[in-house]
């Protein structure tokens, strides 16, 4: 069979000139095209008005990419600093009391954990649905949905184990008792379509599957499922018109998801961003997914023949470009890879390569190279396997 070239062309990334960048999960790679967007916010920060004019489009033109991902509109984008911020805003938004439930899943990253567990002390009931391997089937979502839920968070693609949640039984779970659905798209947005439309909210950071810089999270809010709230945060940006005569008195909040943003936000992180959407765009969302989706199947296969204890599934439809497996001595195994130019991310006791539409077939066979060559002939019994401390 013909190897499965990447999608994009060479020239584009030229960071990946010798490189398999298999670590996009935890950082993507800068875009040739990223100079240019820097450079272009310098030249405009030099024009005075005119220059924050110019931030203005790109600002605009940054909230209406977003917004085509999702399926949704520009009004329902607010631009913030991390996702971690973006979930706190959203749990700031939430009225709560003692007796309400959450419902999350073990698969979360800690920034969907951490803001309800301050909750939990005020007895808020955080409810965690347990993962099988690395899998969260539905039910065990569904299951803990009651009429005191009052948010169902969840990664639609898990950090950990990259699962990738169906999320129409989850948020129709939710819906049916009030609660509102807030989708962690970090791991997911940019490599695999994401069901805007049928959810309440969507956060993402910027620097992963999406291909921006660092400084950029992303909140958008369905407005067609749930009315604006309350911001826990407010400051000048929050509102629509700041010179009023009472503004002493009292500011009226933006009626798009900008009431969100409290002050100017990060422009050299919006020019990096809108660049890379740009070109993240030109490619048919179905074909980046069918393509990643083929590579991941490939390596979920060909790890498993070896031994590898896999915690992603070999399911297509709950996979995207994550593909983890456990080993213990995860971080000391990726810094060997990247002794080889083979770059992943391994830690908490798994290794955990990530695969996006520049990556082709012969990034998986210098992974799978590498990897075979680093622990030696692979015996027939996973758990009698020596080698580089796979657990
Ligand atoms: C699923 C998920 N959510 C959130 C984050 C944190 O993103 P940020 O640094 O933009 O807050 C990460 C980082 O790895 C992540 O994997």
């Amino acid at each position: 069979m013909t190897p499965r070239a990447p999608l994009s062309p060479p020239g584009d990334i030229p960071e990946l000139d010798g490189k398999v960048w298999l670590y996009t999960g935890a950082e993507g790679p800068p875009l040739a095209r990223q100079q240019a967007a820097a450079q272009a916010y310098l030249s405009n920060r030099g024009l005075a008005e005119a220059g924050r004019a110019a931030h203005a489009e790109v600002e605009e033109r940054l909230r209406r990419r977003i917004a085509t991902l999702l399926g949704l509109g520009p009004e329902s984008v607010a631009l913030l600093s991390n996702a971690s911020e973006a979930i706190n805003l959203v749990v700031g938004s939430v009225p709560l009391v003692p007796g309400d439930n959450i419902v999350l899943n073990a698969m979360e990253y800690p920034s969907m954990v951490q803001p309800w567990l301050r909750w939990a002390s005020r007895g808020v009931d955080v409810r965690v649905a347990p993962a099988i391997g690395g899998d969260v089937p539905a039910s065990s979502i569904t299951d803990l949905i009651d009429d005191r839920t009052k948010v169902v968070g969840v990664s639609h693609v898990s950090y950990l184990s990259g699962w990738r949640h169906d999320l129409t039984a989850i948020t129709a779970a939710a819906e049916a008792v009030g609660a509102l659905t807030l989708v962690d798209a970090t791991q997911s947005l940019g490599v695999v379509r994401v069901p805007g439309n049928q959810v309440d909210v969507v956060i993402s950071s910027s620097y992963k599957w999406l291909l921006g810089g660092h400084g950029l999270g992303i909140l958008v809010w369905n407005t067609a499922r749930r009315p604006l709230p309350e911001p826990s945060a407010v400051g000048w940006r929050s509102v629509g018109e700041i010179f009023t005569d009472d503004r002493l008195e009292r500011y009226e909040l933006h009626s798009t998801a900008r009431r969100f943003e409290v002050g100017l936000p990060s422009y050299p992180s919006i020019y990096s961003l809108d660049a890379s959407l740009a070109w993240l765009l030109q490619f048919p969302p179905e074909e980046v997914e069918e393509h990643v989706l083929a590579l991941t199947g490939r390596l979920v296969d060909e790890l498993s023949e070896r031994g590898w204890e896999l915690l992603t599934s070999t399911d297509d439809a709950h996979r995207a470009g994550n593909v983890s497996v456990r080993a213990q001595h995860g971080a000391e195994l990726a810094g060997e890879l990247a002794g080889r130019d083979v770059h992943c991310w391994g830690g908490d006791g798994r290794l955990r390569f990530s695969l996006h539409l520049f990556n082709g077939d012969r990034d998986v066979d210098r992974l799978l190279v590498a990897l075979d060559s680093m622990r030696g002939p692979v015996p027939s019994d996973p758990r009698r396997r020596g080698g580089a401390g796979v657990s």
